[in-house]
């Protein structure tokens, strides 16, 4: 059963409910990673620790990041890659990926309590920030998008197809060889006139990206800085709802990157 709809308020009495996850599993060369191997493990959020809910140890590590202002820009630094998710750069490890693959992001299934498919109705998106210092980079410079999945329909977003658990799309054939900081985000915008309570689902994998290069990736923005609460793709213009009208919908940020 899906719980689409329901708004900050009662998402916060629910807090021991089932619809967050988190996506763990970076996909490459076809292969499921496993879980936080390559992708930076992330931090449990207060009041979600291992007796909350079931016993499910790392139950925490599920809800989204709620920004939660009701207007203007948008402040959370845990939107560049998770909850304290630098804590855990020296320990993730660096997938070597053939740029013009196809690459994934997919949610851990075995947590007790946690969804089984991407839940909450909304895009994806995913950007690539260049470092020379994985194990130190906490995602404050220049980030550049390459990728968007947007609505299916009308009335259903492309991450919600036959329940799906992944997010894929193809790193761009010319991306500049070295090493990055992939991030995903999937999100859930809020229709107007509420504002602030978009649900924010954000990992972010440390990977080596091998090619012929030559592309000049842009336009670079910051993270979280590039978002606003009041953006249209984050808070829906009226007429449209997180199941009606998406056609017209416009995500937020800067336009993809596809070299
Ligand atoms: C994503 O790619 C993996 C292979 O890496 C594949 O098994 C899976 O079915 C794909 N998922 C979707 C939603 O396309
Ligand atoms: C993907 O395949 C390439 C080419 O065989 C290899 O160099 C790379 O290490 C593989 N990546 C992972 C994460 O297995
Ligand atoms: C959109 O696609 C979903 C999933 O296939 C389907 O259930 C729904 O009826 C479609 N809506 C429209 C407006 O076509």
């Amino acid at each position: 059963m899906r719980t689409h709809f329901i708004p900050l308020i009662v998402y916060t009495l629910l807090q021991g409910a089932t619809s967050h996850y988190v996506f763990s599993h970076l996909l490459v060369n076809s292969t499921d990673s496993g879980h936080f191997k390559y992708i930076r493990d992330v931090g449990k959020e207060k009041g979600y620790d291992g007796e909350y809910c079931c016993g499910a140890e790392e139950f925490g590590k599920t809800p989204p990041i709620v920004p939660n202002l009701k207007e203007g820009t948008v402040k959370e630094v845990a939107l560049r890659c998770g909850r304290q998710a630098e804590l855990s750069a020296p320990k993730t490890e660096t997938a070597t990926i053939i740029a013009g693959t196809e690459v994934g992001f997919r949610i851990a299934t075995h947590i007790a309590s946690a969804f089984t498919s991407i839940g909450h109705p909304g895009p994806a998106q995913v950007y690539l920030h260049r470092t020379d210092d994985l194990q130190n980079d906490v995602g404050d410079g220049d980030w550049f998008k390459i990728a968007y999945q947007g609505p299916f329909n009308d009335t259903y977003w492309t991450t919600w197809v036959d329940q799906r658990t992944d997010v894929n799309f193809t790193i761009p054939l010319t991306t500049p060889p070295g090493t990055y900081l992939l991030r995903m985000e999937q999100f859930m915008p809020f229709p107007r006139p509420t504002t602030g309570y978009s649900q924010w689902y954000v990992n972010c994998a440390h990977v080596n990206i091998i090619g012929p290069g030559g592309g000049n990736p842009g336009p670079m923005v910051r993270i979280p800085d590039v978002y606003r609460e009041d953006d249209p793709g984050i808070a829906l213009p009226n007429g449209m709802g997180q199941t009606k009208g998406l056609s017209k919908y416009v995500p937020p940020g800067p336009a993809v990157w596809t070299g």
